[in-house]
């Protein structure tokens, strides 16, 4: 049988990664779809990497690769939304079937490019989308298809959580570990993504569409990143028994659906809390199985490029049997996805930690205590710590669940206090039970 042509758009830290596996791993690839796949065309807008791409077509302009008539298969992996969806589009309008790594793309323009895919009878496949090398979207779509599923919280950005890990193990400055990831591949272009919840939003919103069959709206995701932690706040958590992760929760209620990323407290003793370095994990809730974790590298060359490759041996198997894959886009027929309200945040119940700066007088607590209940905000635990500057102590209060909007009220009047001094910090707790 003849090979299977591959177009390469972009050869960064994932595209030559991939052109790098499935040279590496040709023949076990041939084994596992009966066909030859092999990199006919690489488009590269800059200077020439430093790959070998000898017998490969190299083209400055990558519109080059999705006009090929000989490319079967266009792997988009030059990032960024603007480009990237025209050399999709023009991919699936010339009947090409599409593996990408571009989350950004799929969470803003994701239903625009899979009607187009639908309407042409071709496969936008984006395993290497979402956590890296864990296959949670074959998980979503496939493994888990029988289920009914309750809610997601992963830890889905590589770059953020091996900061968070080398500042709590190691004391590291935010910047350092930042620069680091940078050096390791596994930040994005503009780093300010990974460090502010922003490709964590694009991760879960897909997630999100897969997991309850609902279209993508990354707009109504709620972000927020961490670059506010504290040394003070990661330490306080741990006094309580609870680790703090970058986490993205998507959540079925009866009101609608959840759909945010934050900084959270989790309880120590939990699987996912002790996910660390550049490490991903999701933990899906779902009815029939119940909760089910999937763990593995998040970002870097080789997890990307893993994905990235399955997908194409994926479409090679589809190729090969003559009919485009029957797995919807989506994992919900295109006429049964729902418009299931997204909730907005201060809509949304969760349980908090609370950490104030409190002039050491009598009858700061009461007053603290006071507008709580006004609130209807119970208190869980509440600790007082020494002062390290003077006149302030700082008190930790852990609270039961809440919704938002409450505690947003309840802050506010914290903070018109005189005897608080500065802001309120709020960090989101859930028990993942
Ligand atoms: N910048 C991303 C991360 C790369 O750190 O997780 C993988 O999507």
């Amino acid at each position: 049988m003849k090979p299977v042509n591959v177009g390469i758009v972009g050869l960064g830290t994932v595209g030559g990664g991939a052109l790098n596996l499935l040279r590496n791993n040709a023949a076990e690839l041939s084994r596992r779809t009966g066909r030859d796949i092999r990199v006919s065309h690489v488009g590269i807008r800059r200077a020439k990497p430093d790959l070998e791409l000898t017998g490969i077509t190299v083209s400055n302009d990558i519109f080059a690769v999705v006009n090929d008539p000989a490319v079967d298969i266009v792997v988009e992996v030059i990032g960024g939304t603007t480009t990237a969806r025209e050399v999709v589009l023009k991919a699936i309008a010339n009947g090409k079937h599409v593996v990408t790594a571009n989350k950004a793309l799929l969470a803003e323009f994701g239903n625009e490019i899979f009607a187009a895919a639908e309407d042409k009878g071709v496969y936008v496949a984006f395993e290497a989308a979402v956590a890296g090398g864990v296959p949670i979207i074959k998980v979503l779509r496939e493994g888990l298809a029988a289920n009914r599923i309750d809610w997601l919280a992963g830890i889905i950005n590589g770059t953020g959580n091996f900061i968070l890990t080398e500042m709590r193990d190691k004391g590291r400055a935010f910047a350092d570990v930042l620069a680091e990831a940078q050096a390791l591949g596994y930040a994005e272009a503009d780093p300010t993504f990974d460090v502010e919840g922003i490709d964590a939003a694009h991760k879960l919103t897909i997630l999100a569409s897969l997991a309850f069959g609902i279209p993508l709206q990354f707009a109504k995701a709620y972000t927020e990143g961490i670059t506010q932690l504290t040394r003070e706040d990661v330490s306080y958590a741990e006094e309580l028994g609870f680790r703090i992760k970058h986490l993205g929760i998507a959540r079925r209620t009866d009101s609608g659906i959840e759909l945010r990323v934050h900084p959270t407290l989790i309880p120590a003793d939990r699987l996912i809390a002790n996910v660390n370095g550049v490490k991903n994990a999701v933990l899906v809730q779902s009815d029939a199985v119940g909760p089910t974790l999937y763990y593995g590298a998040g970002a870097g060359a080789g997890p990307t490029a893993s994905a990235v490759v399955a997908d194409i041996v994926d479409v090679v198997r589809a190729l090969t049997a003559e009919s485009a894959p029957s797995v919807p886009h989506l994992a919900f027929m295109p006429h049964a996805i729902a418009d299931t309200p997204i909730l907005a945040m201060e809509s949304v119940v969760t349980s908090y930690y609370l950490r104030l700066q409190a002039l050491d007088k009598p009858g700061v607590l009461a007053d603290v205590t006071r507008i709580l209940s006004s609130h209807g905000i119970s208190i869980e635990a509440i600790v007082q710590k020494p002062s390290q500057d003077g006149d302030a102590v700082s008190v930790i209060l852990l609270t039961k669940p809440v919704v938002e909007r409450e505690m947003n009220r309840a802050i506010a009047e914290l903070e018109a206090l005189s005897d608080i001094a500065g802001p309120v910090t709020r960090i989101r707790m859930e028990s993942l039970a």
